[in-house]
């Protein structure tokens, strides 16, 4: 039986979701409250984890070890790395990474987090192929992208720190869990996906965008998420 653990980092993005599904429990742990239900005829875990990647790892493993998901979709914001890829389009992450890991004076490539073997943590294709045509119908306006994802715990919204993060990790997109999520997903073997729907442009005019877009942004996300879920 297929249980979905859906995190979100601020209540914005998982308030939707909250909000249509048929609850059937409430659990609260780690200061964190796990909603266990039903959702388009899916059984889901919808939770809050809290920003950064901290609380994105514990919240995972809770998922694993007190609700036994079977996937993870991760839905939220993030800002964009490519000009390409503008405000309110999505990115469903191909792989993920840790931008801020640096241990490179013991021969590791910036990113990877030693002993692990592996720079990045690759999505589940079935997950990340469904999400986009899922995109395509769901959102028709909006552009979908696949690609890299990289997470650490800064919001980026200086030109020159997004240019030397886009330089190392030739990410899609940047944000603050992502990566955590796929790490403890990875761990557990878990199958999961990261869907980031864009807030800002990760430079200097981000401080102005992102308040301006984030609601519009989470929304897209979260209503990929909801079409998603009767088709795993
Ligand atoms: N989430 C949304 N925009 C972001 C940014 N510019 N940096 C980090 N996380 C984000």
């Amino acid at each position: 039986m297929k249980k979905v653990g859906i995190i979100g980092a601020m209540e914005l993005e998982v308030e939707a979701l909250k909000g249509k599904m048929e609850l059937k429990r409430k659990v609260e742990k780690a200061s964190m409250e796990f909603l266990e239900g039903a959702l388009e005829g899916t059984e889901v875990v919808v939770v809050r984890s809290g920003i950064g990647k901290v609380n994105a790892a514990v919240c995972t493993q809770i998922l694993c070890d007190c609700f036994q998901v079977t996937h993870i979709i991760n839905t939220g914001i993030a800002g964009s790395l490519k000009n390409e890829i503008d405000i309110g389009d999505i990115v469903v992450s191909t792989d993920v990474l840790h931008h801020d890991v640096d241990v490179q004076v013991f021969g590791y490539p910036l990113g990877e987090v030693p002993q692990l073997g592996r720079l990045s943590f690759p999505t589940d294709e079935h997950l990340a192929q469904l999400a986009v045509s899922c995109c395509k119908e769901a959102n028709p306006d909006i552009s979908v992208y696949r690609g890299r994802i990289v997470s650490g715990d800064q919001f980026i919204s200086d030109k020159e720190v997004k240019e030397r993060i886009t330089k190392n990790f030739q990410g899609f997109c940047v944000e603050m869990e992502g990566a955590s999520i796929a790490h403890a997903a990875y761990l557990n073997h878990v199958p999961f996906v990261i869907i980031r729907a864009i807030s800002d442009k990760a430079d200097d005019s981000a401080e102005m965008d992102y308040p301006a877009f984030e609601k519009a942004a989470a929304a897209h996300s979260e209503a990929l998420v909801e079409h998603m879920l009767p088709r795993i």
